[in-house]
Parts: structure tokens; sequence; C-alpha cells
């Protein structure tokens, strides 16, 4: 086995690994020694994933892990999990007056559904000591108009977070999240063409923070909401 600061031997399992973010965290995890299981949903998240092949990236396709059934199975094929860092999700700007019933049950299915599925099978999964890591949102902490169903699922995947730290805590699994700004992704730039890109945190600064959490070498710091904003 590894040193403390490296994942050598290890396996992380990352979700949402084909996109913005995720890309980053699963390269950072392969840099760091990791073996990592990146399951796709989509023909987008399978080119993404191919453009990082490598032996150590192992990135079963077709998982829907909204659904309880797919997700226990994908757990169920990783015996020796370390980690799991939780990237699936989504994002919905409305006013709450605009807000259909079916728009906010999407944005509860994407970010809460999919963070408690595999947060419990990820849970069942360690043998010993592990990881979770967690993807909230600065709406959740920060009062933002606007933005009232997303915020409230990412409200929920903070709580989740908080309180699954402490029930993991004796076996030693440390559960975090980070709760990042709007960042710099291809699609918030299309989308926000004016705004100040130079100040929003780069997908790589944010995979810097995500490691650490997920690492053997975070020995202490659990149930934490860190905050990624840059400078925005
Ligand atoms: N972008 C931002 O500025 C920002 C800010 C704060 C927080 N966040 C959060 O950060 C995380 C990553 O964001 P991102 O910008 O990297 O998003 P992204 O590029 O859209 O990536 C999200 C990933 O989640 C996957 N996914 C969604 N629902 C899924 C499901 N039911 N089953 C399997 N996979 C599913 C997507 O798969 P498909 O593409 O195949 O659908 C995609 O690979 C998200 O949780 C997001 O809410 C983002």
């Amino acid at each position: 086995m590894s040193s403390d600061a490296s994942f050598e031997g290890r396996t992380v399992l990352v979700t949402g690994g084909g996109g913005a973010l995720g890309r980053a965290v699963v390269r950072s995890l392969l840099d760091g020694g990791a073996t990592v299981v990146a399951p796709s949903f989509t023909a987008g998240d399978d080119a993404a994933l191919t453009a990082l092949a490598c032996a150590k990236l192992v990135a079963p396709a077709k998982v829907d892990l909204s659904d309880e059934a797919s997700v226990d199975a994908l757990y169920a094929d990783v015996p020796e999990l370390w980690a799991s860092v939780h990237l699936a999700g989504g994002f919905a700007w409305s006013p709450l007056t605009d807000m259909a019933l079916e728009d906010f049950e999407q944005l509860v299915t994407m970010n809460l559904r999919t963070c408690f599925l595999c947060c419990r099978a990820a849970a069942r999964t360690f043998a010993g000591p592990g990881r979770i890591v967690n993807v909230a949102a600065r709406p959740a902490l920060v009062p933002t108009a606007n933005v009232a169903g997303y915020a409230a699922t990412k409200a929920g995947v903070a709580a989740l977070t908080l309180s699954l730290a402490e029930e993991l805590a004796p076996r030693g699994v440390w559960v975090n999240a980070i709760a990042p700004s709007i960042f710099d992704t291809e699609r918030n730039r299309a989308d926000m063409p004016d705004a100040d890109h130079a100040s929003w945190p780069k997908p790589e600064e944010l995979a810097a923070t995500i490691t650490f959490l997920a690492s053997p070498g975070n020995t202490s710091t659990r149930g934490a909401i860190v905050p990624v904003y840059g400078r925005s």
C-alpha cells in the first residue's frame, strides 16, 4: 500500500465522471495513482471517458444513478472501495413562481436522489475506513434569488452530508462536501457570455479540493461543506 498522500492501490468511484467537473476529478485521481470507476450515463459521458481511457480507469456504461437497483449493482462490483465521489447532478435557473413541479422533481432526482442512493451504497460497501465527497452548491449556503428549487436540492445534499458524517465517523469513513460557486465550464461561458469568467474557480481547482478530501492524507476533516468560490 501507498504513503498517505497517494491513492496507489486504492479504488475510487466517481459519479458524473464524464461531466465538466468529473473529467478534472477523474484526471486528478488517476494522476494520484487511484484506480477509478466512473460510470457513464449517456453517449456524451462515454465519449468524455473514452478520451481519458487508461488501464486504471473502468467506465461501466449506461448507469442511471437515480435507479436503486442500478446503483446497488454498480457498487456490488467494487469490492475494495476506498472513496466514493458524487458529482452527478444538474442545475436549473427559475423563479419559483415559474417553476413546474416536474422540473423541481427532476432536480430532486438528479441532485438528491442520486446522492442518497450512492451514499447509502458506498456506506454499505466500505469494509473499513473510507471517504465520501458530495457536491452541494453556494446557493445552498448563501441565499440567492431565482434558484430556490435548485438551492433546496443542494441544501438537501449538504444536510445529508453533515448527518452521514456523524453516522459514519465511528467507522473512520469521513464524509464531506464541496459547495462550488458557478465555475468555469464551456456551458457556463456560453450561458453567461458577459460574466467575469476569470473570477470563476476552475474545474481543476475544485478537483484539487475534492482529491484532498477523498485522500488518505485527509486524516481528520469530516462533516465539512467546503466553499470553493475562487474570486467570484
Ligand atoms: N457547473 C457549475 O457552475 C456548478 C456550480 C455548483 C455546483 N455544481 C454541481 O457540480 C456537479 C458537476 O457539475 P458539472 O458542471 O460538471 O455538470 P455536468 O457537466 O452536467 O456533469 C454532470 C454529470 O452528471 C451526470 N448525471 C446527471 N444525472 C445522472 C443520472 N441520473 N445518472 C447518471 N449520471 C447522471 C451527467 O450525465 P449525462 O451528461 O450523461 O447526463 C454528467 O456526466 C453537479 O452536481 C452540479 O450540480 C455545478
